[in-house]
């Protein structure tokens, strides 16, 4: 607390990352990122960046990147918005699209970035309970709002929506803005990129640091109408002119552009959730159904709480939420290698033998 602070400062209530903690040997499980490194032509891609072009500033508009996303999702470049990072791009969606009088609808479970951007840009907002299996209702969001937001598959619970729930949502929600955040959606979630040239209140936002394997890059971006992307653009060029630096926009051109190890990498970490699955219901957990790389595990009868801080004692990383309460019996899981599986279950066999 200063006296040099704004009100808006004074009032903030930051978000707070998962740790990235500076030891050796862990098995670091707590953050979404993806065990497998970024494809080697990104590799290289990057090395060849590294020129005296570096004192030239990127171009602003990064049509190239625009136009590597365009072609994957078969849009046109005026439907695609790029930022620094996801998490930049939901900052100015926030920014410009869900700042109305009628209040901006988000899950009471979710990214809990959501509060944190109504706080900075001071949006009303109401959260909607999710059902008691921890689903979301798209029912209960048919009522008058200033935009709606979720993560498809929703995080942290990994739960994916239906395609069918989401067309009858956009169907019923045509006078606000809504976004679908499909940061994990490579992992076994169906996508509504497909929905976008059917209803142009719909913007879609995705990131590299997932299935991509570029959380370091910082890159990601939204695609929707021509119209929304416009908005987004508005904000940016009143914020930061060059978001997308000349390693970043090489390095996420040659990744949109490897789709073989796109594939063979998100297939095996499918995989890997799948058997880690099995071998925690074998040690009485109880998993939500995931779509994500990611799990939320509760024990029958083990304390969340408690079994995280002894993986933590071997020095393996899980994420706890201890609010709200609904969710503080869970661990969220990262899925890492087939290797990394094998430690967190042996380590948890010890755990749960020891209490
Ligand atoms: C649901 C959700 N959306 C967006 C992001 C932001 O990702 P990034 O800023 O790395 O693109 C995250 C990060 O973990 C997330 O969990």
């Amino acid at each position: 607390m200063s006296r040099f602070w704004s009100d808006v400062v004074n009032r903030l209530t930051p978000y707070v990352p998962g740790e990235q903690p500076k030891l050796d040997n862990l098995v670091k499980l707590n953050t979404n990122e993806n065990p497998y490194g970024p494809s080697p032509k990104v590799l290289e891609a990057l090395k060849l960046e590294a020129t005296e072009s570096l004192r030239l500033y990127p171009d602003p508009n990064s049509d190239a990147l625009k136009s590597a996303i365009a072609v994957t999702y078969q849009l046109n470049t005026s439907q695609v918005f790029v930022g620094n990072g996801s998490d930049e791009v939901l900052a100015h969606v926030f920014n410009a699209l869900f700042k109305h009088q009628n209040p901006l609808l988000f899950p009471d479970i979710s990214y809990s970035f959501y509060p944190v951007y109504c706080g900075l840009y001071d949006i009303h907002h109401q959260t909607i309970p999710l059902n008691s299996s921890f689903e979301i209702n798209v029912e209960d969001y048919f009522q008058p709002n200033g935009g709606i937001i979720f993560p498809n598959p929703n995080a942290p619970t990994g739960i994916p929506l239906a395609l069918a729930k989401i067309e009858q949502l956009l169907q019923k929600n045509t006078e606000s803005v809504v976004v679908i955040d499909e940061a994990y959606v490579d992992f076994g979630t169906e996508s509504a990129v497909g929905l976008i040239n059917k209803y142009p209140n719909l913007l879609v936002t995705h990131t590299l640091s997932k299935a991509r394997s570029l959380a370091g890059l910082r890159v990601g971006y939204a695609l929707g109408h021509p119209d929304l992307i416009e908005a987004l653009s508005r904000v940016k060029d009143s914020f930061n002119s060059y978001p997308i630096d000349r390693f970043a926009s090489a390095g996420a051109i040659a990744a949109m552009q490897d789709v073989a190890y796109f594939e063979k990498t998100r297939h095996q970490v499918i995989a890997t959730r799948n058997a880690l699955v099995q071998d925690l219901t074998a040690l009485n957990f109880a998993i939500l159904p995931s779509g994500a790389n990611f799990i939320f595990a509760k024990h029958q009868t083990k304390d969340g709480a408690v079994l995280t801080q002894a993986l933590r004692e071997k020095n393996i990383i899980v994420r706890h939420f201890k609010k709200p309460s609904r969710v503080s019996p869970y661990l969220r899981i990262t899925i890492g290698t087939d290797a990394q599986s094998t430690l967190l279950i042996n380590a948890m066999k010890q755990i749960l033998n020891a209490t």
